[in-house]
This record gives structure tokens, sequence and C-alpha cells, in this order.
């Protein structure tokens, strides 16, 4: 029997303030962004059935909510827009109008509260195309150079009215510096790229689908996102997109790419965002309905792994939870 001897980790468990004091991984309020679905329409609330808690607003009702949500301590949203019924085209025009769900949600929240939050929009045509494909399809196939037009002057719409940062979600080569030379020619030189970089073909999206009715209508997105197995792809696809004028970059989804999270983290200095997304959220939340986890701890756990990991931000709908309930 060997006794543990002078050297004894435990000491600095003993009390809470001993923890406090040498823990390395702090959750803060402030790198913390809330998603949102946002409809047409100036009121609605829509109950998302597979993500409790959560509801499609209208634009007036979004306000609110993110008004109410800064009191919290939310200081950053990322929006995505419901075009108006039978809107949507082969090619998602709606998407680049400027009258359309998105620039109307960004103005409204830059009335109501100015600079004091951050609003990043995302670019992806797949919620404003009748086939529900990230890109316009030719001859069957999502045609990556012709939709490269179409996402910048989405992205275009969105500085117009007033975003912080554009976050292309759509995983077409070359997007990244499409959207940059759009914005800089019309003079949008202060608007971010937050890019979806590091965006694999998950199954963890599917209440997303839902919530946003933007599933694709044939086949799936495998032949545009990356594939769950590779993990060195990771790094070309952050440099990649650095290198085209991203301003962030972000991996998504998180808690199944923490490793992910750590390589990319490692290989850029850029800012590095963690999309804690819709899938990940449904299952804690289905799993605390039925009180076989307790949610704050498991969001709790959640939220420090992906900053331990190497996220400065990360996005997630449990943000209003945990301010809320103090569970950070
Ligand atoms: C659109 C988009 C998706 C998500 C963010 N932007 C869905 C997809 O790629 O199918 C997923 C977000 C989530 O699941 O919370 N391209
Ligand atoms: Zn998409």
């Amino acid at each position: 029997m060997v006794t543990p001897g002078r050297i004894r980790p435990r000491r600095l468990r003993r009390s809470e303030a001993l923890r406090d004091l040498v823990a390395d991984t702090w959750v803060r309020p402030q790198q913390l962004v809330m998603p949102h679905f946002v409809l047409p329409a100036a009121r609605g609330v829509e109950p998302i059935a597979s993500m409790p808690g959560l509801a499609r607003l209208g634009i007036e009702d979004l306000v609110r909510t993110v008004v109410a949500d800064r009191e919290l301590g939310i200081r950053a949203v990322l929006l995505f827009g419901s075009p108006a019924e039978g809107a949507k085209d082969p090619e998602g025009a709606c998407a680049h109008d400027p009258e359309g769900t998105v620039p109307r949600a960004v103005r409204a929240l830059r009335d109501a509260l100015g600079s004091d939050i951050v609003t990043i929009t995302d670019v992806c045509l797949c919620g404003y195309t009748d086939h529900g494909h990230c890109g316009v399809i030719t001859d069957g196939e999502v045609d990556n150079d012709r939709s490269l037009l179409p996402l910048a002057n989405m992205a275009l719409a969105h500085a117009e009215a007033g975003a912080d940062l554009v976050a292309p979600s759509d995983m077409m080569d070359g997007r990244v510096a499409a959207i940059r030379d759009a914005l800089d020619h019309a003079g949008h030189t202060g608007v971010g790229i937050l890019s979806y970089a590091v965006k694999y073909a998950s199954a963890y999206y599917g209440p997303f689908r839902e919530a946003a009715d933007s599933a694709p209508q044939h086949g799936d997105r495998r032949g545009y996102q990356m594939d769950p197995r590779n993990a060195a792809e990771a790094i070309r696809e952050a440099r990649l997109d650095e290198r085209e004028g991203a301003d962030m970059l972000m991996v998504k989804p998180a808690l199944a790419y923490l490793d992910v999270i750590q390589r990319v983290r490692a290989a850029t200095t850029l800012p590095l965002a963690a999309y804690n997304v819709s899938g990940e959220y449904s299952a804690v939340k289905a799993a605390a309905a039925q009180g076989w986890l307790d949610e704050a701890a498991i969001v709790r756990e959640n939220l420090q792994a992906m900053v331990r990991a190497g996220a400065d931000v990360v996005i997630t709908y449990h943000a209003r939870d945990a301010l809320r309930g103090r569970w950070l």
C-alpha cells in the first residue's frame, strides 16, 4: 500500500472559494450569443415543439424579447429569418430583399437598443429556397459558384440594415471572399464576417430545420457540409476562411466536436465561436423534462466544456435560461 504522501491535489478542492481561486475556465455572460427565429409579421409567438422554451417571434416580439434578455446580460443575438408565405423560389431571391424579415428585424433592434446589442445575421439560402438547399441548383447539384452572388447580396442587405456581423453558414467554397468583396465595394468596410468555417453535416441540426422550415426537400447536405470523420480538414477550412477575410471563425456543432474546437483554437489567432446547436439543446431539454438529468448542472458543464476546449464565444439556445437561473 502506497500512501499519498506530500503531494495532494485535493488540498485545492476543499472549499468553493479555493476551487474558484484556482479554476481556469469561466463562462461569462458577455461571451454568449442567443439565436432567434424571426417571423415576417410584426406580431407572433409560435412555440417550436422540438425546442421547448423557444418560439418563432414576430419583429415586435423579437425586440421585446431581446430588450428583456439584455437586462439579463445577453449582449449578442444571431438572427434567422423566415420569408413571407409563398415567397420561396428556386433561387432564394427573397433572401436579399432589403425589406425582408432579417433587414427589418436588424433595423428594429438598432432603433430599440442602438449599439448596445451585437446583431449577427445568418447568411444562407436554405430558408429561402423552395428546395431547401443552401445554394442554387444546376442540373440537380448545388452549384457552388452560382450561389456566391445571391449569398453576397444577402449579406449586403443585412449590412445595409445595420448588422454588426454577417455569418455565412452555407459552406460554399469562396463565399467569405465574395461577401468581403461585396461589403467593401458597397462601403461596408466596418461590417465583420463570422464564418461558419468548420460546419459538419450533422444530425444535430434536426430541430433547427423544423424551426426554420429549411430542411432539404431532396437529398442531404453531405455534398457541401463537412464529413464528421475529418479533423485535419477543419484546419484547412479555418485557414482558408481566415485568408479570405473572415474576422471570426466558428466550429459547429460543439459537443461532439470539442477536439475540433481545440485544434482550430491552436491553428488561428482569430476569435473562435462554438455553436451549441439545436439537437444538443433539445436532447438536454428532453432528458431534463423526464427528470433524468439536472438541467442547470448539465448546461453549466456543457458550456464550460466548450470554453475549456477553446471557444471565445458560445452560441447557445440555453443563454436565457442559464443567466435567468444563475446557472453559470
Ligand atoms: C443554415 C443553418 C443551419 C443551422 C444554422 N444555420 C442548418 C443546416 O445547415 O441544416 C443549424 C443550427 C442548429 O441546429 O441550431 N444553413
Ligand atoms: Zn443553409
